[in-house]
């Protein structure tokens, strides 16, 4: 993946920094981002809307790895910037990104984040239902400010991995239904609202999709309900969202298409789409997550015990697990791994990776053909890049690892390893009188 290489000394090289060297100086366990090709990848779904000549915002979904640094990375390369709470949007904006990069999601901001984005101006808010709509439009009267927004819809297209289906009715707790009235409703209430500027639709229908074909009949779908308004209202939608989701390559399983095919496709049935609904054709967003950063990320662990079950599996276990990387348990999901020590060496082993949280299911990976490993190895684990970090928790206490970014030859610190008084820092002493 991206930059990694192996050294003379059969060391995992990434972005030309030894990850042995990583482990020892900054700990385990311990993600490290390889930037350029975080950069690579943001550059190839913004070039290609270039070459193809159509407006658009590529916005990182930053839910699949959000700090300081990695915002201010993304506003480097261009990228708008998808938040979907008070903490991800305080985040974006300590990191100094400009606030009208900044497009808001959620299915139940409060009143606090609302505010929080107001105050801010952040550049949309994605409005998801009619609770939101009558918050806006009163927030946005009452302050006499003008709020730009998206209404979310779900199209009845719905993306799993390697297919997709469609269904009459999605049965989704995001957005307004296109086809029952809900979508038309939702328009009906903003269109012509005082202080809210209504600039289109945004869908988004899955995650981890290996095909084009579910986001073209989405596209098509929002594209009908643009030809619709702008016929019965003269209204011209100016942005079409088609949300995030793009696959990425976990296991020789995954084929995933590169972010210039996925953007081509898209664009190819929009455009069609657009000349025969006789519209103006809107500026296009999309909003990668896991396709910016997945496999940028490599989790590196230091192998522990060892225990065999004769006749079943032979299990390693590594310094992390669940607490840093909730997939493997909560989704199956499969990653591939090294020892990167001896990356080398020949992979004549079969481990099953345990993590250290009291829990069976905490299994990083089962049946993993490695080299032989030994107490003190370093194991790299592959394209943890997003939702790992992201969803980690201090379950059995455990504190959160830090993150490193590289990219030739440097190496920078973007997250500090948790220690034990930042997980007892908001613990307060028992006071309650004992009764009688
Ligand atoms: N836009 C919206 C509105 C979304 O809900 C999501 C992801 C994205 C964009 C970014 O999707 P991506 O490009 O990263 O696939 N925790 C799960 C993934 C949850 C995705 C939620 N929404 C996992 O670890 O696989």
């Amino acid at each position: 993946y991206g930059t990694q290489a192996i050294s003379h000394q059969g060391h995992l090289t990434i972005g030309g920094v030894d990850t042995i060297e990583l482990a020892k100086q900054y700990g385990t366990p311990l993600f490290v981002y390889d930037v350029a090709l975080i950069r690579e990848r943001a550059r190839g779904f913004r070039q290609t809307f270039e070459d193809l000549e159509v407006k658009a915002q590529v916005a990182y979904a930053s839910k699949a790895f959000s700090c300081i640094a990695m915002y201010q990375l993304a506003i480097e390369e261009q990228l708008s910037i998808d938040v979907v709470s008070g903490g991800e949007l305080y985040t974006a904006l300590q990191a100094g990104v400009p606030a009208e990069k900044i497009h808001f999601h959620g299915n139940n901001k409060s009143i606090d984040e609302l505010t929080m984005a107001l105050d801010a101006k952040v550049g949309c808010l994605v409005v998801d239902n009619f609770y939101e709509i009558a918050l806006i439009k009163q927030m946005a009267n009452e302050r006499q400010q003008e709020v730009a927004i998206l209404l979310r819809v779900t199209p009845g297209v719905e993306a799993h991995t390697h297919d997709f289906i469609t269904t009459g009715q999605a049965d989704s707790k995001f957005g307004f239904d296109l086809h029952n009235g809900q979508a038309d409703q939702a328009f009906k209430e903003t269109y012509q609202a005082p202080y809210i500027r209504l600039l289109g639709l945004h869908c988004h229908i899955g995650s981890q999709i290996f095909d084009t074909v579910a986001f073209g009949l989405a596209g098509e779908k929002l594209v009908d309900k643009m030809q619709q308004w702008q016929t019965d209202y003269h209204f011209t939608s100016t942005v079409l969202n088609l949300g995030g989701g793009f696959g990425i390559r976990y296991t020789e399983e995954d084929q995933p298409l590169a972010p210039k095919v996925y953007v081509e496709d898209m664009i190819k049935v929009v455009k069609e789409k657009v000349k025969k609904a006789c519209i103006p054709m809107p500026e296009i967003w999309i909003e990668p997550g896991r396709s910016l950063v997945g496999d940028a990320g490599t989790s590196l662990y230091t192998v522990g015990s060892h225990k065999t079950v004769p006749d079943v599996r032979e299990y390693i276990a590594v310094d992390g697990g669940m607490s840093d990387n909730i997939r493997p348990a909560l989704y199956e999901a499969k990653y591939e791994a090294v020892i990167a020590n001896k990356a080398n060496k020949a992979r004549n082993q079969c481990y099953t990776i345990a993590g250290k949280l009291c829990e069976s299911g905490d299994k990083l990976i089962e049946h993993a053909a490695l080299q032989v490993a030994q107490a003190g190895d370093i194991l790299a684990m592959f394209c943890t890049g997003a939702y790992g970090y992201a969803m980690a928790s201090n379950y059995n206490r455990v504190a959160r690892p830090a993150v490193v970014f590289v990219e030739k030859g440097q190496h920078q610190l973007v997250i500090k390893r948790e220690s034990y008084e930042h997980i007892v820092k908001n613990d307060l002493p028992f006071t309650l009188k004992k009764g009688e």
